[in-house]
């Protein structure tokens, strides 16, 4: 039995009755029977409906695709109405409190839970390839003192298809995999070099005695200690901060991957063209433009003015609103229960103050509940990174680091799935049809 919902549709033998649309074209009395599966119909199944013989046919129009599947998944289950969220079918809250990020980039990429060896041979291959080539830290070094992390790191990663040529070889499944294992091992390392960068500081390299988020912070944090050791509290935030990021369905980075992918291209460009759509302020760079908001408005008291002018139509109120989520983001209820677990370590950052007062009254206001705006991923997410020290620069290179295995998975899925080709859409053309050149002295 198959449910409807608002995000996207569960594929299955769907409710009673007849599974077709009847569609009678107007401009020439012609009935078509359109076939619905598990929810839509073909867009191809319209092009048959013409208005004279030597016409293309009619085409859907969606900009943004805001309605449109562009691919069938078994990755990540989202119900935007019902604020459900679920990796291979298990809820976001039992991975969060349960698993870690590692074992849930297994289960993204895999379809299963691993069984323990199955972990331990996963942990151990990830971990043995967490260093770059030494050549990419001087890469890196061509960059300005004050070049934006998430740039570096579209820039390195997308360099990292060069020192692995064979990466295009992506009908192989065994190269498939020590690519993904690649790209999960290499991110955290890239992006602490980035971080590095921008502080002036020596890069630190990957220590192998210690787990995927404290490593992490080892190569982020170790200064002249023999041996960096991570809070645990504070990595165990980060994990859960990882696995809450890890996946999200079609969303616009991931989306970006499929596309650049569908061209046969490496995994490390197809990564990149993710990162580049992430660094976006209305995407990944939500958190980080959270922060500066937060900062903006400076004292709880400012809030009722910020508000009015967000509903003014001055600006956006960021890290509220999705375009899948109608109801509250599950993540973001979890990352506001992790934020307690931080500050106990750190402190409790003012802005947490505004950041409660933000939401108490978009919660209550007519403005934002009309229009189904609830807090996101990113609204409390910036308020943990900043409390770990981070530059607010960092925090959309912190949703880059987890979401690699959601965007590694996506893209396995699609390399592997029959249905998919080179993504190409049309248009509708609106400009100037065959105008005869006009020379300099007469235009
Ligand atoms: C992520 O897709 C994913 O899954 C993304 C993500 C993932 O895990 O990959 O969940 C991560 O990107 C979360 C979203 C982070 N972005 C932000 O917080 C930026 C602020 N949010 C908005 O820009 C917006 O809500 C979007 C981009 C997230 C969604 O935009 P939609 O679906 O295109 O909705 P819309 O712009 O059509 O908005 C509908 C209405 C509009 O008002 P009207 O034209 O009807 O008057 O709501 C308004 C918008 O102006 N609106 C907001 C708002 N978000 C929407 N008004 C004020 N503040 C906001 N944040």
């Amino acid at each position: 039995m198959s449910t409807e919902t608002t995000s996207g549709q569960v594929s299955g033998n769907g409710a009673s009755g007849n599974q077709s649309l009847t569609v009678t074209d107007n401009r020439t009395g012609k009935t078509f029977e359109l076939p619905i599966t598990d929810g839509t119909v073909k867009a191809m199944d319209f092009r048959q409906m013409k208005a004279a013989d030597d016409d293309f046919g009619l085409m859907t129009y969606d900009p943004a695709f805001t309605n449109t599947a562009s691919c069938r998944s078994a990755v990540t289950f989202i119900d935007g109405d019902a604020g459900i969220l679920e990796y291979r079918g298990y809820p976001i809250e039992q991975l969060a409190e349960k698993s870690t990020y590692v074992e849930v980039a297994y289960l993204l990429i895999h379809g299963e839970l691993p069984t323990q060896p199955q972990l331990d041979k996963w942990v151990h291959d990830i971990t043995v390839h967490t260093f770059v080539h030494e050549n990419v830290k001087s890469f890196m070094q061509g960059f300005r003192h004050d070049a934006h992390p998430m740039g570096m790191l579209c820039g390195s990663v997308g360099a990292l298809s060069t020192f692995y040529p064979d990466a295009n070889d992506i009908k192989d499944p065994i190269n498939r995999n020590i690519q993904t294992i690649r790209l999960l091992a290499k991110m955290p390392t890239l992006a602490a070099f980035a971080y590095r960068h921008g502080m002036g500081q020596p890069y630190v390299y990957p220590d192998n005695d210690l787990d995927y988020p404290g490593n992490f912070l080892n190569m982020m944090y170790k200064m002249t200690e023999l041996k960096y050791q991570p809070d645990p509290r504070l990595a165990r935030a980060l994990d859960i901060l990882f696995i809450l990021h890890a996946d999200h369905e079609q969303n616009c980075s991931t989306s970006a991957v499929r596309s650049v992918g569908s061209s046969q291209v490496d995994p490390y460009s197809a990564v990149t063209a993710g990162i580049a759509a992430l660094y976006g302020p209305l995407h990944g760079g939500a958190n980080e433009a959270v922060l500066r908001m937060l900062q903006r408005i400076g004292s709880k008291d400012k809030v009722r003015e910020f508000i009015d002018g967000v509903k003014a139509g001055n600006e956006k109120l960021m890290g509220f609103g999705h375009r899948v989520y109608k109801n509250f983001d599950p993540r973001a209820t979890i990352i506001k229960k992790a934020v307690d677990d931080v500050f106990e370590v750190t402190g409790v950052n003012p802005l947490l103050e505004i950041a409660l007062e933000l939401e108490k009254i978009a919660l209550e206001d007519e403005y934002f509940v009309s229009r189904k705006l609830y807090p996101n991923v990113d609204f409390y997410s910036g308020l943990i990174y900043e409390a770990l020290g981070l530059p607010t620069s960092m925090f959309p290179v912190m949703f880059a680091i987890p979401r690699t295995s959601g965007w590694v998975a996506q893209w396995l899925e699609m390399v592997q799935d029959p249905e998919q080709k080179i993504a190409r859409p049309r248009q509708i053309y609106t400009g100037d049809r065959t105008r005869d050149y006009v020379g300099m002295g007469s235009r």
